[in-house]
């Protein structure tokens, strides 16, 4: 908790004072932590479904010429139909990552800026390094490139907005679309990048909720640990996979 009394002279001999010692805050540290864990562990298990779902571009067409990937497109409007109108659980999935970005990007900011505060000028020093350290490190600088992605992402494949967009956008086309995107270098070494940044944010992130759910078992952090390397990593590689093969031209 952040200290924060003037007579800091109070503070080292023990004096009694009858000023608070701390800023009460308006959300308290741990709900903050809490509230991240959460809606990161709920990122996580979208970004799993999503790779799933888009891996169908490599599926081949059926037989009267539609593509998977196309037809998935249309259940995931028409989920629940019709004992729910029309795209209504498409929007509550909406509604839901919205309020989770929102919540997750605040915590960020207020904890980063709680412990800048709280440590002063002292920085962390004696860090065991490696891989750990980097991604602990890197967090707010990966989390800020994955939303700047995720709204590019939007614009280009669900919106359709140019320049982000292909001119060949089309709605409800979404393998063709797929094919315009990749198949500009660029786009698709963006996307390639992006893939990485997601794997170094979403492997500590995984690291990070669990400790701060409280999970304390040796065993069931050992394979917590090593779930937030693999779950990450299947992300990574799977979703490369789809700009990677479309730039080189092995699927049109
Ligand atoms: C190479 C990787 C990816 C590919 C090929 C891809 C592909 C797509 C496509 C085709 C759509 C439009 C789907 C539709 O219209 O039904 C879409 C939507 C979306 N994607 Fe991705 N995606 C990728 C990675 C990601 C990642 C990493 C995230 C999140 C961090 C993400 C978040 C979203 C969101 C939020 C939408 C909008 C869903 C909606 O509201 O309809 N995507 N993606």
């Amino acid at each position: 908790m952040t200290v924060n009394n003037i007579d800091r002279d109070a503070i080292a001999h023990g004096k009694i004072t009858e000023k608070p010692l701390r800023d009460r805050p308006k959300h308290p540290t741990w709900v903050l932590k809490l509230s991240m864990a959460v809606t990161g562990l709920l990122f996580a298990a979208f970004v799993v479904f999503h790779m799933v779902g888009n891996l169908k571009v490599f599926l081949p067409a059926y037989e009267d010429g539609s593509r998977p990937i196309n037809v998935y497109g249309k259940w995931l409007r028409e989920m629940f139909y019709p004992l729910l109108p029309h795209e209504a659980m498409l929007w509550i999935f909406r509604i839901v990552l919205l309020a989770a970005i929102i919540l997750h990007i605040y915590g960020a900011f207020v904890l980063t800026g709680r412990s800048r505060k709280s440590r002063g000028k002292f920085r962390r020093t004696n860090l065991i390094g490696g891989m750990n350290s980097f991604t602990s490190k890197t967090m707010l600088v990966t989390g800020i490139v994955l939303l700047a992605f995720i709204i590019f992402h939007i614009l280009d494949l669900t919106l359709g907005v140019a320049p982000a967009a292909p001119t060949a956008f089309e709605h409800g086309h979404i393998y063709a679309n797929m094919i315009a995107s990749f198949s500009r270098w660029p786009v698709a070494i963006f996307y390639i990048l992006a893939m990485v940044v997601l794997f170094l944010h979403l492997s500590h992130g995984i690291y990070l909720a669990v400790s701060d759910l409280g999970i304390t078992g040796k065993r069931t952090r050992a394979v917590m640990l090593a779930l937030s390397y693999l779950v990450p990593a299947v992300v990574m590689i799977g979703n490369i996979s789809i700009p990677l093969s479309i730039a080189l031209g092995l699927i049109h």
